[in-house]
């Protein structure tokens, strides 16, 4: 190796290439065939030799060169990508006799009588993010998330810094333009890891390992995806200049020969009877597998057949998901908890012998409420069923009656309140028993401050479950005013301990893990929330079932908040009971928290504070679901909840919690239950995340 100094332009240039081959080459032996040829020094050692000769020769470094796939660029905001070829899903079936159906559906239009003529390749379904990857002349050049199937994020640089992705591709028979798809996935590992350096920073984990995925991948700063280990698999293929394979499984051939990683447990298959013995075998693979899987994808293998089958709406017929049951596992309950909400409800949480379900370690259950416990006969010490059906939340499902301890004493839920010992009492017609404290108990307080300043609320960041809390228990803030004055009696604090001379106080910048920036940061982010939205003030109050799509409901309806307040002090209902969507139960609740004397008095100090904006109305009554009736459930992907939902609100739908025969459109994210059955039942129009988007006017 020469001296850097002494090398002309041409052999820099030349040898910056050298390295570039070779780190690219060492890559694709180290990460994706798992058989490096390199030590790390050596591999190191390269890398800085590359650096250095960028450094000297900047005009030379090579695009997607190592250098920057180590550093990658920080992106202001993600471009969007259109897709030559829409990325599609597929549709899901859940039992043998439904797989059944699909292979005898397949051979019906096709016109076979029996399937042993065809073949499928059946592949496990990676439970992460799908990607595109467009390569130009074996390089790659852009990079995109399926978006709503025909528009995707640019995610290139994201992309770039993941490992299993080539930079650059070989081979004799690569087409001009390749598009290869596939998942982005968390290995069960890297997520656990990742959840527990999350913990000790204080920040909030992720879910599941596709939720780390998906959070790691959508970084607008590149070298935050690069920090978190993402991993992936290439399945299928987009725009391509030509196509140079007869079939599915001559494809996954192909591109594992170029540098791309696929899937070691893909499989052809020949009859209904090899799928579905496949299905049983990664189902009990599946435990044991890196990676989190929800069920099998089948894909008629060949492109002439796939041809001639062509689409539904937006799924292929020629391929199906066959997912899996909820995962389960078997765990010991510890203790039961009562945990006191906002409203005083008194729910039931199960400490549990931590147990892994599906990768995800999972100590604690909720148990809903008394009526449940009793109904399941669920008692400490029992060993338990716990199931995780993709929701953030684990269920017990049953006890297991036979391994119960012989001392065991069935539950008896408590008639006063764990936490400041006020009674508590059920009402007619309630599922729950609620603490009769108010405000005077400190867990309602607190969850009350929790949910003022919470995201849809005044969302003041800096004010997190842990500050509250502990600002709580030192009488910093104790409700909702305090929050606003604080400021100016953290100054008088301050002024008073200098003007003594003692250095020694509790004013906020003293407080230990904070200084004066922090303060400034959070008086500010305070300082910027004096100004609120109705429906934003309204919600912020935590009436009880007065959500979001509630708050918007009276907003609309009363223009202002004086309007609102002044019927509510008079004991005027009248115009709220008119508002559909708003029934009795809701007006009495409404009515209860004005006729509260402290309650009155902390809005009309609030009000002191803050300025709360008159409604503006930009509901869109002309869009296709304008009035219309939306439920949604499961997990979505790309929205909040509440965004969805405010989304819905702001097209002129209405929201609705349950399903019924009113309903016109369930919205079903991931891992939907029983209302996206009940939808089907009733046959009502079942929308996924991306569709309702598009149905919004929406593709990002
Ligand atoms: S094929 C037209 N193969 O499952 C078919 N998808 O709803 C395109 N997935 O969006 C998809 N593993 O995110 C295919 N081996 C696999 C897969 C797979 C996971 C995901 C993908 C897709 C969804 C289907």
């Amino acid at each position: 190796m020469n001296d850097i100094e002494s090398l002309t332009k041409e052999q820099a240039a030349e040898e910056l290439k050298r390295i570039a081959e070779e780190m690219a080459k060492a890559d694709i032996a180290y990460y994706q065939n798992d058989d490096p040829y390199l030590s790390d020094a050596e591999y190191d050692a390269l890398k800085r030799r590359n650096e250095l000769l960028e450094k000297k020769f900047p005009e030379l470094k090579i695009e997607n060169g190592p250098s920057v796939r180590i550093g990658a660029a920080v992106r202001s905001e993600f471009g969007k990508v259109k897709h030559k070829i829409p990325m599609l899903s597929l549709g899901d079936i859940f039992s043998e006799e439904e797989l059944s159906d699909f292979t005898a559906s397949v051979n019906r239009f096709l016109g076979y009588e029996t399937d042993n003529m065809i073949t499928y390749s059946a592949e496990p379904k990676i439970d992460g993010l799908s990607f595109s990857a467009r390569y130009e002349n074996g390089s790659f050049v852009r990079g995109a998330t399926r978006g709503d199937g025909a528009t995707g994020e640019d995610i290139t640089e994201n992309l770039r810094v993941i490992k299993d992705l080539p930079q650059k591709i070989e081979g004799k028979d690569v087409p001009e333009i390749l598009e290869v798809r596939g998942e982005v996935y968390m290995s069960k590992r890297d997520f656990l890891e990742l959840n527990r350096q999350y913990e000790t920073e204080g920040k909030k984990a992720f879910a599941n390992p596709r939720n780390a995925a998906a959070g790691s991948l959508r970084q607008l700063d590149a070298n935050i995806t690069k920090e978190r280990k993402l991993s992936l698999f290439v399945y299928t293929w987009g725009d391509v200049s030509e196509i140079v394979w007869k079939s599915q499984s001559e494809f996954l051939e192909k591109v594992r020969g170029w540098g791309f990683k696929t899937n070691p447990y893909n499989r052809i298959c020949h009859t209904t009877r090899d799928l579905s013995d496949y299905f049983e075998y990664l189902l009990k693979e599946r435990a044991n597998l890196a990676y989190d899987i929800d069920g099998i994808v089948y894909k008629v293998d060949s492109l002439e057949l796939q041809q001639r089958l062509g689409f539904l709406t937006r799924t292929p017929r020629w391929a199906i998901a066959h997912k899996f049951p909820a995962e389960q596992a078997f765990t010991k309950i510890n203790d039961i908890r009562i945990q006191v909400g906002r409203t005083g409800a008194l729910t039931p949480v199960a400490d549990l012998e931590p147990v892994n379900v599906g990768g995800v370690i999972v100590s604690h259950a909720t148990l809903h409420n008394e009526d449940e416990i009793k109904r399941k006969d669920i008692r400490i010490g029992d060993t338990v069923v716990i199931q995780r059906a993709g929701d953030v939340i684990p269920q017990i499902v049953e006890a297991v009656k036979d391994k119960r301890p012989p001392e065991s004493k069935e539950y008896e839920f408590p008639q006063t309140c764990p936490m400041c010992g006020a009674h508590a009492i059920r009402e007619e017609d309630e599922a729950v028993r609620r603490c009769t404290g108010g405000l005077t108990c400190p867990a309602q307080a607190i969850e009350r401050l929790k949910h003022f300043v919470s995201r849809e609320a005044f969302d003041i960041e800096g004010l997190g479950a842990k500050i509250m809390e502990e600002f709580y228990n030192e009488g910093i803030i104790r409700n909702p005013v305090d929050i606003f004055t604080l400021e100016r009696r953290n100054q008088k604090l301050r002024d008073d301990l200098f003007a003594a001379l003692d250095d020694g106080g509790i004013y906020l910048e003293n407080r230990e893990g904070w200084g004066k920036k922090s303060v400034e940061n959070l008086f500010r982010a305070i300082n910027g929330r004096r100004d609120i939205s109705l429906p934003r003030f309204i919600y912020a109050l935590g009436i009880r079932q007065v959500g979001t799509a509630t708050s918007r409901l009276i907003a609309k309806n009363y223009g202002s908040f004086e309007h609102f307040r002044d019927d509510m002090v008079h004991g005027r209902t009248e115009k709220l009971l008119e508002i559909d969507g708003i029934g009795e139960a809701m007006v009495n609740d409404i009515a209860g928290f004005f006729a509260e004397e402290h309650n009155l008095r902390t809005v009309n100090e609030l009000l002191e504070q803050v300025k709360v904006e008159d409604f503006v109305d930009d509901t869109d009554y002309n869009s296709p679901i304008a009035g219309k009736t939306v439920v949604f459930t499961g997990t979505l992907e790309r929205l909040t909840r509440a965004e969805a939902k405010a989304k819905a609100l702001s097209l002129g739908a209405k929201v609705a919690g349950s399903v019924s025969k009113n309903t016109d459109y369930v919205i079903v994210g991931a891992d939907a239950g029983s209302k996206a059955k009940k939808a089907q039942e009733l046959g009502i129009t079942v929308l996924n995340e991306n569709e309702f988007l598009e149905l919004a006017g929406q593709s990002v």
